[in-house]
């Protein structure tokens, strides 16, 4: 279980006292050396000797590693970051690969431990972030290099769409690539349940419907007709109760205008979401966002709200989208595209810099991207991917990320709003499903966006 790890932004002071200790830390050790030297310069020379001298020590060759972190530890995320790693490892066999796991959905986990390690001058090859916001303070930090090189020598802007694109660049230049576009506006659904209980899920548009299906649920005895999750995914639904506000409140939420407790969008979403409580599980504490899939999967529950990388999570298990599960836009989401995009990035002073120039050529690939996302349930970043490895739900998010009017950034998967008001969001919300106080968790979210003014400073334009 991941706690909420605290997300404010670097200021250049705290850079540069990192730089300091480190220059500290180089004097001491030189200090420590002339002593040394000192000392062993004390005793007479040794009398000359006829023995062979040992050999001297040759200077270290790099080793050709690649190291990276990630947070991918479900088994169909494992599974397919492994094939991403296979695609490397073919091309560039000699190749040591070491990928460093860190166990926490949505990156919380490692995305704390991966700060101190980058700002100590640490860090490695590469590690996986969301696009935009979340990559901010390395940037301001100057701790990533500009990658602007390799999105031309890959024809990378012929073939990742303009929305994608801008999500990789700070002040016009690139600093990551894309792997994956994931939907974030979803609800999964058990089919056989729904079935049995004549509810079409066609018919679910509205949140009135929604519930109304969870009645009829309840009724038939499913105790908890949703499931939730820790708390990143109780964030995670309540972005899409907002998002179902409408794509004008959205973009005014991301553009840090919501400043006011009692505006009525934001007041309507809490109520929407106290009322979603009342049919969830109350063992939600700690419960990772596959465990809750996999109460769907076994038939406990009907639904749940979740990125499409839950999709993969079913195909592990054999399951068949529109056979044995489904999916239903979010109410009122339906004609909205929620996005979710890892990234990759090349880190300033890296131990093994081509190896990680490698490896962001192999994530932005064909053959990288169609290797990992069909195991992942997401599309691929690039617009070229080859349709028959993809199942059909991801063929319909294909053709809806290519034709819904509006796009929007998750703020709980690192994108749509600066760090720090995506940590309130997710202290907020974990508050409010104990309490659900909704005038409590509105002041809190308008004084979010109040303190944090100064740092949206993306204005997006979702329109
Ligand atoms: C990431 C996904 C990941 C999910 C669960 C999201 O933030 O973008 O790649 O599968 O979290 O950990």
């Amino acid at each position: 279980m991941c706690g909420i790890l605290e997300q404010k932004e670097w200021t250049f002071s705290e850079v540069k006292l990192v730089k300091r200790m480190k220059l500290i830390t180089c004097l001491v050790a030189l200090s420590l050396m002339l002593v040394l030297l000192v000392g062993c310069a004390a005793p007479p020379a040794a009398p000359p000797t006829t023995e062979t001298p040992p050999p001297q020590e040759q200077p270290k060759q790099e080793v050709n590693a690649l190291v990276f972190y990630h947070w991918w530890t479900s088994a169909s995320e494992a599974a397919s970051i492994n094939a991403l790693i296979g695609v490397f490892t073919s091309k560039y066999p000699d190749t040591a690969v070491m990928p460093a796991p860190v166990v926490g959905g949505a990156g919380y986990s490692m995305l704390g431990l991966i700060k101190p390690l980058v700002l100590a001058g640490e860090a490695p090859d590469a590690f996986q972030m969301h696009a935009g916001y979340e990559a901010k303070p390395y940037y301001d930090a100057g701790l990533l290099e500009p990658i602007d090189s390799l999105w031309k020598s890959e024809g990378l802007e012929a073939v990742i769409p303009k929305v994608v694109q801008d999500m990789c660049k700070f002040d016009g230049n690139y600093y990551a690539v894309p792997v994956n576009v994931h939907r974030v506006n979803v609800i999964w659904y058990n089919k056989k349940l729904l079935d049995d209980n004549n509810i079409n899920p066609a018919s679910l548009t509205t949140w009135d419907a929604f519930f109304a299906a969870c009645d009829k649920l309840k009724a038939a005895g499913v105790e908890y007709p949703i499931q939730l999750g820790e708390s990143w995914t109780q964030a995670h639904t309540f972005e899409q109760i907002l998002a179902s506000e409408g794509i004008d409140f959205y973009q005014d939420l991301v553009n840090g205008k919501i400043t006011s407790a009692s505006d009525p969008k934001l007041v309507a979403a809490l109520e929407t979401f106290k009322k979603y409580l009342t049919y969830v599980n109350p063992d939600y504490e700690g419960l990772g966002w596959d465990a809750a899939t996999k109460r769907i999967i076994s038939g406990e529950s009907a639904f749940n709200v979740m990125g499409d990388w839950a999709n993969g999570e079913f195909k592990l298990v054999g399951m068949v989208y529109g056979k044995d599960y489904g999916t239903i836009g979010v109410p009122g989401t339906q004609d909205m595209y929620g996005l979710c995009i890892d990234t990759f990035q090349h880190p300033k002073g890296v131990a093994h810099p081509t190896n990680s120039e490698r490896w962001l050529g192999v994530v932005a690939s064909k053959d990288g991207q169609d290797a990992f996302n069909p195991k992942k349930g997401s599309i691929a970043a690039r617009s070229d991917a080859d349709l028959t490895k993809y199942d059909d739900y991801q063929k319909a998010a294909i053709t809806d990320f290519k034709t819904l009017p509006n796009m929007f950034p998750s703020i709980v998967h690192g994108s749509g709003a600066p760090n720090d008001f995506k940590a309130k969001l997710n202290e907020v919300v974990p508050a409010f499903v104990k309490d659900k106080d909704v005038s409590k968790a509105a002041s809190a979210l308008a004084a979010a966006a109040q303190a944090s003014a100064s740092q949206f400073t993306t204005v997006w334009s979702l329109e």
